[in-house]
């Protein structure tokens, strides 16, 4: 997943990686500090975030997940994302895709965009043909899916708490990977 005209790289987290957890509790941080609704209130302790990756990380392990990552030449995590398997048992074919996360200093450059075009690889890849995300409604992520093809279903009004405890709305999306391999 490495183009040599990008400033950056995507690959599956090597979860031997040291410091990997940390790297990824620094960028979620920052998102909430920048005003994010990703799961958590602000302010984000450094050991809350921590403790979010090092769970994400033994699912990961336990072959729940896939967590991704973009990292720069110096190795520096600028962003991630997650394709999690959905648990029930008869919905093998489908997954979600979840924590989207771009660093501040590294957005607006295609970062989100790369990680989104990887989590969709990963899936077809692990042969899932549906996948569901939900973002707040508005947001620069929400432009980001329609962007790059994904179908709104619609939007819930009030569904969770902002990180400054406004409530905000979601609007559900969905991917076939499916009908799109039949070009449809
Ligand atoms: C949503 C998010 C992941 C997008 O990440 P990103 O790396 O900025 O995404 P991209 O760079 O691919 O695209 C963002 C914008 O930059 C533009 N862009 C991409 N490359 C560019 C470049 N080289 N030069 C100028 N603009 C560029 C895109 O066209 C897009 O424009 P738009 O927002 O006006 O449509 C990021 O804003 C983020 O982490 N937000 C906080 C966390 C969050 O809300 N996550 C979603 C959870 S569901």
């Amino acid at each position: 997943m490495s183009d040599p005209d990008r400033a950056f790289s995507v690959r599956r987290v090597d979860y031997a990686d040291t410091g990997i957890a940390e790297a990824l509790a620094s960028v979620l941080v920052d998102c909430v500090e920048g005003g994010a609704s990703v799961t958590f209130l602000h302010p984000l302790s450094s050991a809350k975030a921590l403790t979010f990756w090092t769970d994400a990380l033994a699912s990961a392990r336990r072959g729940e997940r896939v967590v991704l990552v973009a990292e720069d030449a110096s190795g520096s995590i600028m962003g991630t994302v997650q394709v999690v398997n959905a648990p029930a048992e008869n919905q093998p074919h489908r997954a979600d895709v979840a924590k989207m996360l771009v660093h501040r200093r590294a957005r607006r450059t295609g970062v989100g965009a790369a990680l989104l075009h990887a989590a969709e690889t990963v899936a077809r890849d692990a042969g899932k043909t549906l996948l569901v995300l939900d973002t707040v409604t508005g947001s620069d992520a929400e432009r980001l899916y329609a962007r790059l093809g994904w179908q709104r279903c619609g939007t819930i009004p009030g569904y969770a708490l902002g990180p400054h405890g406004e409530l905000c709305s979601t609007t559900v999306f969905y991917k076939s990977l499916f009908y799109e391999s039949l070009g449809e």
